[in-house]
């Protein structure tokens, strides 16, 4: 069986290699040159675990090449980026540019799944006529699904085949056809659906998430104003059986939770309203810390912040729509201090990889993404930083020994 993976990113390219890996003959498709010059050569341009193996172990069995050009395949799965244009709707001009290039290589019986997230009724409204105009019939000699993705970076690869998926076809015929390929490589359930309810599944999923955070960064800001330690708050609340308040943060990043309840509110801006606050308490966030790391440099004197982690979650090498990013770009252009970026994930001349280098001489560290090597944070800090004030917006740090250590749980106190 032949499938063409479209878009070599985070979801593309280890769906791409995990198809190969069960023996399909797979190709991978992206406009971007040197990725596919790289992956032919074996070498990865995004980091996850367990793709680097799997992309070895294809391309030496013959079951995996990248390739800019789309040949004809019996299955095609487009997995291409869906960012918000500025009316906060889905960008769904990479998704055209991708059916756009199926035009003169499908035929009668293939099947053209779309994995990237996308707004509600896009498949409907968007994606079907356009395949109709190329002369065919979607449920008949065509089959169309939308299969959104669920993964969590840095587990993309266990997840992909463990998770339950939803498959929503435009047509019954087409969710049977799709689900045909996925009980190749699912080990999880694969629930049947229409596509316009899979789309707002996805949409949903981030939203509830978002809104939880929502919630969790407003209790912080409440609990700033009336003294209140926030973080055993939530713990304590969480121990009651039916209550699960998420973790609160600097903001919220990355590609889902930050876009995908944006694709909701505009659809339906009128009805959609507690989805929209939400969004705008966590953007509120960057602006919550830096009013925080103000105050702690005012009070202490101090000349040197050092942002440890830039990323949008810990562990990870992405900082798309990052909160950190524009915590340490607007220190760095509206204050007078001196800031220095750490993160060990991110490779960009600008960003420091060693942390006790970061830290050297440094009047604050502050902690905005949960990497596994800021729990020892103490380890580094002594000795090294003029004086050892720390804050955790994260509350990663587990070894404090030494420290001055502020968290969503103390604010109050600066
Ligand atoms: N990354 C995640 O954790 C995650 C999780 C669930 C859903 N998604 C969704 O999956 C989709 C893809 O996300 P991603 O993180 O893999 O994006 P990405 O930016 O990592 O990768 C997308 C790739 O598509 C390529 N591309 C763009 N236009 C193209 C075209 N017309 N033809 C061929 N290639 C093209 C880009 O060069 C890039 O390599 C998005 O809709 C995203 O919202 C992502």
């Amino acid at each position: 069986m032949k499938l063409t993976v479209i878009g070599l990113g985070y979801i593309g390219l280890p769906t791409a290699l995990l198809f190969a890996s069960k023996g399909l003959d797979v190709t991978g498709i992206d406009v971007n040159e040197a990725v596919v010059k790289k992956l032919n050569n074996k070498e990865l341009h995004i980091e996850e675990n367990g793709i680097q193996d799997l992309l070895e172990e294809t391309i030496d069995n013959k079951n995996f090449k990248a390739s800019t050009e789309v040949k004809h395949s019996d299955y095609y799965i487009i997995a291409v980026p869906t960012p918000h244009l500025k009316d906060n709707s889905c960008d769904v001009s990479y998704l055209k540019a991708a059916i756009l290039k199926l035009k003169d290589v499908i035929k009668k019986d293939d099947t053209i799944i779309v994995e990237s997230t996308i707004g509600p009724r896009t498949m409907q409204d968007i994606v079907q006529p356009m395949i109709e105009s190329f002369g065919f019939t979607v449920g008949k000699d065509i089959y169309l699904a939308h299969c959104p993705e669920r993964v969590l970076p840095g587990k993309i690869i266990h997840e992909m085949i463990h998770n339950n998926r939803i498959v929503g076809g435009i047509t019954e015929a087409c969710t049977k056809k799709t689900i045909n390929l996925y009980e190749l490589l699912v080990q999880g359930k694969l629930l049947e659906t229409k596509a316009s309810t899979a789309e707002m599944s996805k949409l949903m999923e981030n939203t509830y998430r978002d809104v939880n955070i929502a919630l969790a960064n407003e209790l912080v800001k409440i609990s700033d104003t009336l003294n209140i330690n926030a973080l055993d708050v939530i713990k304590l609340a969480n121990e009651h059986p039916r209550v699960n308040i998420h973790t609160p943060g600097p903001g919220v990043g990355g590609h889902c939770l930050a876009v995908d309840p944006y694709f909701i509110v505009a659809s339906d801006e009128k009805n959609a309203q507690i989805i929209s606050k939400a969004r705008a308490i966590n953007n509120s966030m960057p602006d919550f810390v830096i009013g925080k790391v103000n105050k702690i440099m005012e009070t202490i004197k101090g000349k040197k912040i050092t942002v440890l982690g830039l990323t949008y979650k810990g562990n990870i090498d992405d900082i798309r729509e990052s909160p950190a990013l524009d915590i340490y770009h607007e220190l760095k252009l509206k204050s007078d201090f001196e800031v220095v970026a750490q993160d060990s994930h991110v490779q960009l001349d600008w960003v420091e990889n060693d942390i006790a280098k970061a830290l050297e001489n440094s009047d604050l560290a502050l902690v905005l993404t949960d990497h596994n090597e800021y729990r020892e944070l103490a380890n580094y800090v002594n000795g090294t930083m003029k004086q050892n004030i720390v804050f955790d917006t994260k509350n990663v740090v587990k070894n404090t020994k030494g420290l001055k250590y502020y968290n969503f749980n103390n604010i109050y106190n600066i």
